[in-house]
């Protein structure tokens, strides 16, 4: 290796994990969400843009179908999009037998279970699941079953052969909506096709900050003749930036867009539900980026597993800087509630964490404690959810995330436990996309649009936010995870009005709040908090 061989990855290059070339959120790795969204999303609308390009052209010109199922091409691309179908239907037949072996066993659990024994059912089970699931009643007689998910990883259902990361360089924050738009390689793209857990993306990723031998990353990732001019454009020989540790004696706190928070003291660092931007000459919204980050994280704590909440793009990049995750505590086997866990050791993260309701982790000058989070998922029976407590060198903050506090009795019996709080962020996103939005691809009996729109993803409105208020009377409250960010564009589609409930209700807390002496603000973009011993 020579010293001119030697270069680190420009920061501004942006890295998207695909399946089967569309963007990876979670429900794409575990394989019964995967097949289902395969089925249910991914061939629908490929079928639907082949059919009627132009359908789609204009759909996303218009602003009341943003975040809809429509793919964001400018140019006509439906001879590629039809190869991508083509090539999906062929490649990932395994996932789309198991899509309808799980529909024609909802059937056959419907009609046949009947309240008596389930064994003679085992057999008619369809074929693509037999040995994969367990069948059960609830105590109301009602049939239904539960997915080995651990198995379902070791069979041909998880397809780590359809990973790859595709890498572009960054000039703008828009990007097309990834539930709606597949990622067709283009001439400023090189699609990396090796499995997310592989051990050369770490060497890639861990050069923006540490410089590494160019030859061996191109060799290790394969990089064609046609492709180097491009892969050589995304290094550079000038060393980045590097974020300096907080080295006070109290906690800093760094807001980071969305519900990313870096919380450091000088001895851990804990970055909640990460989603961080890369840095880009000409970016109009300040922001902290990927360069801000410290070399070391000590924690990842994971609120929920909603695509803004568990982003993969970042999570990857930082995969050699985490020592730990630490997610809810799921594994139900049941279709809408994938084992975060499992999610996360899949891709690669080898010390994941499972934190239960009141369970506590004790780290460097204190603890993070899992608390229950309320709503937010339509109603569904979803166990991977947490709010966190955190109490860092006696500092102690509540990060509520999106967590819909329609019982305010819970929230009475958490304070009984943690007492009041210092500091509250807390979601107020109360509009909320409907069931169908996120979860839709997974129903297996349909939902009328009325019960569609009923059941809401959609976090604390003003009374319920002012009642979490009360409730631990902290000194500060922040509104945080509003996706107002525009580096959220491609996993949020949302765009906030004045007038929009969630800026209504939010402004309304805020102002409240300052109205009795408590220190309020809704964030956006990038904040830095310090708090100093001396207070
Ligand atoms: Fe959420
Ligand atoms: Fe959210």
């Amino acid at each position: 290796m020579s010293r001119s061989d030697l270069v680190y990855l420009k920061n501004n290059v942006i890295a998207e994990p695909l399946f089967a070339g569309w963007y990876v959120w979670p429900h794409l790795i575990s394989p019964a969400t995967c097949a289902m969204n395969i089925t249910g999303r991914h061939l629908k609308i490929m079928n639907s843009y082949i059919q009627s390009p132009q359908v789609h052209a204009a759909a996303v010109k218009n602003p009341k179908m943003l975040g809809g199922p429509f793919i964001d091409y400018v140019v006509n691309r439906a001879e590629e999009v039809k190869f991508l179908r083509d090539r999906t239907l062929d490649e990932q037949a395994p996932l789309i037998a198991l899509a309808q072996a799980i529909q024609q066993l909802t059937k056959l659990l419907k009609e046949e279970a009947t309240g008596f024994a389930l064994e003679p059912l085992y057999e008619k089970v369809p074929a693509p699941l037999q040995g994969y699931v367990e069948l059960f009643y609830d105590l109301q007689n009602q049939p239904s079953f539960r997915f080995y998910e651990a198995l379902l990883y070791r069979s041909l259902y998880y397809q780590r052969s359809a990973q790859s990361i595709l890498l572009t360089t960054a000039d703008t924050d828009d990007r097309a909506f990834v539930l709606s738009t597949p990622r067709l390689p283009g001439a400023q793209g090189i699609n990396i096709k090796l499995p997310f857990d592989q051990s050369p993306f770490d060497d890639l990723f861990g050069m923006r900050r540490t410089s590494g031998s160019y030859n061996q990353v191109r060799d290790a990732l394969s990089i064609s003749n046609g492709e180097e001019p491009l892969f050589r454009s995304f290094f550079t020989d000038s060393s980045p930036k590097v974020a300096e540790r907080f080295q006070g004696e109290g906690l800093r706190l760094r807001y980071f867009g969305h519900a990313c928070l870096v919380l450091e003291t000088k001895d851990v660092c804990i970055i909640s539900d990460p989603v961080v931007s890369q840095p880009y000459e000409g970016a109009v919204v300040p922001r902290f980026t990927l360069e801000d980050l410290p070399g070391v994280i000590d924690y990842v704590v994971i609120t929920h597993n909603h695509q803004d909440h568990v982003l993969l793009e970042t999570l990857l990049q930082l995969r050699p800087s985490i020592r730990h995750i630490i997610v809810p505590r799921s594994g139900s086997g049941q279709l809408q509630d994938p084992s975060l866990k499992l999610i996360l050791k899949a891709v690669g993260f080898p010390n994941v964490i499972e934190l239960a309701e009141f369970e506590s982790i004790e780290v460097p000058g204190g603890r993070i404690t899992g608390l229950p989070f309320l709503g937010e998922h339509a109603d569904l029976h979803i166990q991977s959810k947490l709010c966190h407590h955190v109490v860092l060198n006696q500092y102690s903050v509540l990060l509520a995330a999106d967590s819909c506090a329609v019982e305010p009795k819970i929230y009475e019996h958490v304070h009984d436990e943690i007492g009041d709080v210092d500091v509250l962020f807390l979601g107020m996103e109360c509009d909320g996309a409907p069931l169908s939005w996120l979860y839709g691809p997974l129903l297996t009996e349909p939902l009328n649009r009325d019960q569609d729109r009923s059941r809401r993803l959609a976090g604390s409105n003003f009374p319920r936010a002012i009642g979490i208020v009360e409730c631990f009377r902290p000194k500060e409250v922040y509104v945080y995870a509003m996706g107002m960010e525009p580096w959220l564009n491609h996993i949020m589609s949302l765009k906030h009005s004045e007038t929009s409930a969630p800026m209504v209700n939010s402004t309304k807390l805020v102002n409240e709040c300052r109205n009795r002496g408590i220190v309020a603000e809704r964030l956006f973009g990038m904040k830095e908090l310090i708090y100093q011993r001396d207070r």
